[in-house]
């Protein structure tokens, strides 16, 4: 559920008609509800009711330091990636205590700032990695809190590009291997091993392949335990997948999951971490278009916006299914056509969706993406130098720009050109 409506047949951002924003900052720009926002937030929390857990927001989905202390002052830890996420949080209010920190490559300089500025616990992804964290917490007089990534090669039945829990995958280290690396773990000075952590892909639709890896995990943990190991949390990583197509079914809901956790390792006694991001803030997001052109081809109409693949990467990313509708509301039993859905970008992969039927469409018409939230806004680019496009959040009545669109001057003039040139 969100907060993106018809009322008085316009679309709303929960009390702001959207074409108010879009006259206020231009076209294309995203859009995000608050009220949605921290919904999907609950929804996790009270999931887990019952057991320890922190949900520490996947911040990778959607990054704004608006969306970020939104998040926060509800009570929501962050899972960070990168020194620039580490920071973003930080900026944002968020506390260290509340920071995980995972990601397959840390470098030293990273794990540096991540020690000196407070983090709740590194998800050690390799061996080499782990005596290099070592190392830096040494340097500095600290120990650092880990847990490791274990692979449990298990099928998310996802997109390929973002499955992440199968043997031949970059992440983690395989779990067959899993108590050898403990033991090493435990062999080193600036680490203290506190629980195991398991991500096995995103925008699952069944809750199969995370039982499977949970179960896995459970069984782990008991062994970890007999070989003297203390495991007291558990990160289960996130993945749970939003419905971007109305027709699908609708995949689980974090009732659902939640209750799923506890049946696999509630017994364990972990305190339980989850990292969700696009079920927070995929639907929570629009991204707002402006019709340029309607253009007539062989065979085929073109609805040429002015946003573009430089702005929401899904569709020629992944193939991925966005719901395009009118920021007018079409008459009901209005007569719709197919069309196929394109920027203004020069290669053929910049086309949002093919032969998608809408009503009639003409220039100057408003479109919105909808589940555009998560993904969207941290993916996009100047791809054929087209500045960044802005940010607005909502609450109730009241709308922010949250990130402005930057001048043309601001995005040319952060080249150089050498003397010698
Ligand atoms: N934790 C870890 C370690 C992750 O790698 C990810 C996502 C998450 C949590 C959050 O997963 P979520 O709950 O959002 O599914 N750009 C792709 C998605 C990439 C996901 C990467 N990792 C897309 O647009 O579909």
């Amino acid at each position: 559920m969100d907060h993106f409506l018809y009322r008085d047949g316009v679309l709303h951002a929960e009390d702001v008609p959207v074409a108010d924003i879009a006259a206020a900052v231009g076209t294309p720009f995203y859009v995000y509800s608050t009220a949605t926002l921290l919904r999907h937030f609950r929804l996790f929390d009270e999931a887990l009711e019952g057991m320890d857990h922190l949900v520490c927001y996947a911040m990778k989905a959607a990054s704004n330091q608006a969306i970020l202390k939104t998040l926060g002052d509800a009570g929501a830890g962050m899972d960070v990636v990168s020194g620039g996420e580490y920071r973003r949080a930080r900026a944002a209010g968020i506390p260290g205590e509340r920071i995980v920190f995972s990601g397959v490559g840390k470098t030293a300089d990273e794990i540096r700032t991540a020690l000196e500025g407070g983090i709740r616990q590194f998800n050690v992804e390799s061996e080499p990695e782990m005596e290099v964290l070592s190392a830096v917490a040494v340097s500095l007089g600290k120990v650092a809190p880990i847990t490791i990534r274990v692979n449990p090669d298990v099928d998310a039945k996802t997109h390929a590009k973002i499955a992440t829990g199968k043997s031949e995958n970059k992440f983690g280290i395989p779990i067959a291997r899993a108590r050898a690396v403990y033991a090493h773990a435990a062999s080193l000075a600036g680490i203290d091993v506190i629980g195991i952590d398991v991500h096995i892909g995103s925008q699952l639709t069944d809750l199969a392949p995370f039982e499977m890896a949970y179960q896995k995990v459970a069984d782990l943990t008991e062994q970890l335990r007999a070989d003297g190991h203390v495991i007291r949390r558990l990160d289960l990583g996130g993945g749970l997948g939003i419905p971007y197509e109305r027709s699908n079914a609708a995949p689980p809901l974090p009732t659902d999951y939640g209750a799923m956790v506890k049946r696999t390792l509630g017994h364990l006694n972990c305190e339980i971490e989850i990292e969700p991001g696009r079920l927070i803030a995929g639907n929570a997001g629009l991204m707002v278009s402006k019709v340029i052109y309607v253009k007539s081809g062989e065979g085929r109409d073109f609805l040429i916006l002015d946003g573009a693949m430089n702005d929401l990467i899904r569709p020629a990313m992944y193939d991925a299914y966005h719901d395009i509708i009118p920021v007018n509301e079409p008459d009901a039993g209005a007569e719709q056509q197919p069309y196929d859905v394109v920027g203004p970008v020069c290669e053929s992969g910049d086309t949002f969706a093919k032969q998608r039927m809408l009503p009639h469409l003409a220039a100057d018409d408003l479109v919105a993406f909808r589940s555009a939230g998560a993904y969207g806004a941290v993916m996009s680019s100047e791809y054929n130098s087209r500045p960044l496009i802005p940010e607005v959040l909502v609450k109730g009545d009241q709308f922010a720009v949250i990130r402005r669109r930057p001048t043309f001057d601001e995005m040319i003039n952060r080249d150089t050109i050498p003397e010698w040139v």
